[in-house]
């Protein structure tokens, strides 16, 4: 019975991860498609799962359409990085390419006014500094990341990144400024901290979902902390958002 109870687990699991998968995809082939067109010359690329198809649809672009053939790819972390070279695309840099035509990422949570919280596999601060490189910032996700106000899917909280020596004055003061709990971004078997792909330490603040937020002003006033590098925070960044959603297409959002 144990054993049946724990296949079934998996199985269950497992076919949430395929709609999940087919949901990311659908939602970055149609933002690829509708953004990436032959007068496109650079794009930033984000990080996370659902980044993969976008940065796939994009080889396929260039390797079997033969289309794309002046694109440079602008990495947001070294997982991007990584992607962009496995995929054989051109790889870019602000140096270079300070200036980005349009920047494709995911979202941890995505509310009504197109509030971001991002910074779930850790790459916020690159991420934000790529994404305000460009004219465009173009969001894909899966339908678990939408929400009319933020706090509903994503339990995780905001993250945060921080100087490592500054991670607990920074948390006693973004607690008592909005409430709620600030914790250390901690590895797998508690390891010790998680460390940034800028050497630094993450806080994910767990806010208080009942209460209203201005997330302009929250935004601001936590980076103004000395300590903080950047939040996960993106406040009139995005211009569109995709969802792939569970029946297969896709809807989006201004
Ligand atoms: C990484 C990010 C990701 O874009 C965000 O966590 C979404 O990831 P996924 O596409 O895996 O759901 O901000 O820092």
């Amino acid at each position: 019975a144990q054993a049946s109870t724990l296949f079934r687990r998996n199985y269950c699991k497992m076919d949430d991860k395929i709609a999940l998968d087919a949901a990311k995809s659908a939602a970055a082939q149609a933002a690829v498609d509708q953004w990436v067109t032959e007068d496109t010359k650079v794009v930033g690329v984000g990080s996370g799962s659902t980044i993969v198809f976008a940065v796939e649809r994009l080889a396929e672009r260039v390797w079997k359409e033969g289309a794309l053939a002046d694109m440079i790819c602008v990495p947001s972390s070294y997982q991007a990085r990584k992607l962009i070279l496995d995929h054989n695309l051109t790889l870019g840099d602000l140096d270079r390419n300070p200036k980005i035509d349009v920047y494709i990422d995911g979202a941890d949570e995505v509310d009504s006014h197109m509030v971001l919280i991002k910074g779930g596999g850790g790459c916020l601060m690159q991420e934000k500094i790529v994404a305000s490189c460009a004219k465009t910032v173009i969001i894909i996700a899966d339908y678990t990341k939408k929400s009319l106000r933020l706090g509903e899917q994503w339990c995780k909280g905001i993250p945060i990144e921080i100087a490592p020596m500054a991670h607990v004055p920074v948390k006693l003061k973004i607690e008592a400024l909005f409430g709620g709990e600030a914790s250390l971004r901690i590895a797998l078997k508690k390891a010790g901290p998680i460390v940034t792909d800028n050497g630094n330490f993450l806080l994910d603040w767990k806010f208080l979902a009942k209460r209203e937020y201005n997330w302009d002003e929250v935004n601001r006033a936590i980076s103004m902390i000395p300590g903080v590098l950047e939040t996960g925070l993106f406040v009139d960044m995005a211009s569109k958002c995709y969802f792939g959603m569970a029946d297969g297409s896709v809807k989006t959002q201004n």
